[in-house]
């Protein structure tokens, strides 16, 4: 079977976040991570079926839901789960919050690396707990082309920053928004390091399906019975197979007073999965790995693209290091020197994100989403590539 990414689908004057934000300006939106593209027709087929039976009640996961998702956590990650282990949240943040809120006390810290998926920062602020953000360092820092480049958490700075306060780690991986798949060492690295210090690792692993390259997805809670007895995972078809309107995701818990703890936090305060959302997981899960692998050839594809285009046509913007998952690219572009680059950008027609939200110092990085048909992104490069002229 072939799918179609290529035809561009109109979404303004949709309900969609994305093209809302810019009702009415002719301004393409590369901004929020949401994909452009229809979900897989299995997952639009069951949808469809689930309306055609026109009931619509409160929602539990049925059997097959969760033999789903066992499955598909030890085919993909050799992850032998227990269904007991799932918790059901409507979103990842939602889990980011309550993970914060349930294991740290006001006042107390949660430590992170930044540049990171701005939630990861708001959270525990939300909350009412410390944020401690150490940066990634990119390495080497001068003098290679960005494919020899790696972020790298930076250990020394977290061991300095690690206080008796601290109670909590919160891990992105793949990481939004330096695209990069942290390899197994650094993950057991991590794991030693959370251990230590008896930190509760949370572990946002929501973009572990659409990992680019040849590399493997290497779930924290897999590294070993300790590690995963301090494991809080966090997962959803969300990412992959463009729900996130659906509002279904998961929190993998071994340890169960470590869940008994989290879902007490969530009792009248976060709302319940509903059934739509349950059956476009389940079939996303069961029947979209096709759709998933030409999705990932075409997401390549866009990426050689951008990063062609990058290199050759747009002076003075960067990709620092390779994009080794997700559709997003954290572009570095101090060297335009704009005061607001975001505004800059709409100006000439492109909504990218801004990397201050991201922990990044004001003026020197955006992100920018190329989810979207190669037309668009192609589109929206030219675009750009009059705004870096015309500083
Ligand atoms: C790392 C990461 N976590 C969580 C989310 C959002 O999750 P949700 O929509 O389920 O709250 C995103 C969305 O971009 C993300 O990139």
């Amino acid at each position: 079977m072939t799918y179609d990414f290529d035809t561009p689908i109109d979404r303004r004057g949709t309900d969609s976040q994305k093209w809302q934000k810019y009702a009415g300006r002719d301004i393409l939106p590369l901004w929020v991570a949401d994909m452009d593209f229809r979900s897989p027709p299995e997952v639009i087929a069951a949808l469809h079926a689930r309306v055609d039976h026109g009931v619509f009640g409160y929602a539990r996961p049925t059997r097959s839901t969760i033999d789903t998702i066992v499955e598909a956590l030890h085919t993909r990650y050799h992850w032998s789960i227990e269904p007991s282990w799932l918790v059901w949240l409507p979103g990842l943040v939602v889990g980011l919050n309550i993970t914060a809120r349930a294991f740290a006390q006001p006042g107390e810290a949660v430590l992170c690396n930044t540049p990171v998926y701005p939630p990861f920062l708001t959270a525990p602020a939300q909350q009412g707990r410390e944020v401690i953000a150490v940066p990634l360092t990119l390495r080497p820092a001068e003098g290679l082309a960005a494919a020899a480049r790696r972020w790298e958490i930076d250990w020394d700075a977290l061991e300095r920053a690690v206080t008796p306060r601290t109670r909590l780690f919160f891990l992105c991986n793949p990481h939004n928004p330096v695209a990069q798949v942290f390899r197994r060492e650094e993950l057991a690295r991590l794991a030693e390091f959370c251990l230590r210090y008896n930190l509760l690792l949370c572990s946002d692993e929501i973009h572990c399906d659409l990992i680019l390259d040849e590399l493997p997805h290497v779930p924290t809670g897999t590294l070993g019975a300790e590690i995963a007895r301090r494991t809080i995972t966090l997962m959803a078809p969300s990412k992959t197979y463009n729900l996130p309107g659906l509002g279904t995701s998961l929190a993998i818990i071994p340890d169960a007073a470590v869940r008994a703890q989290f879902v007490r936090a969530t009792t009248g305060m976060v709302a319940e999965v509903n059934c739509l959302g349950y059956t476009a997981c389940t079939a996303a899960y069961r029947h979209g790995e096709p759709w998933r692998r030409a999705l990932l050839a075409y997401l390549r594809g866009n990426r050689e693209h951008l990063l062609a285009c990058a290199t050759h046509e747009l002076p003075g913007l960067r990709v620092e290091a390779p994009i080794e998952a997700t559709y997003l690219a954290w572009c570095n572009i101090a060297a335009l020197g704009l005061k607001d680059p975001v505004a800059h950008f709409e100006k000439h027609g492109v909504g990218l994100s801004d990397g201050r939200h991201f922990g990044a110092q004001p003026g020197t990085h955006l992100r920018l989403n190329f989810g979207c048909s190669r037309a668009t992104l192609v589109e929206a490069l030219a675009r750009m590539k009059q705004a870096v002229a015309s500083r």
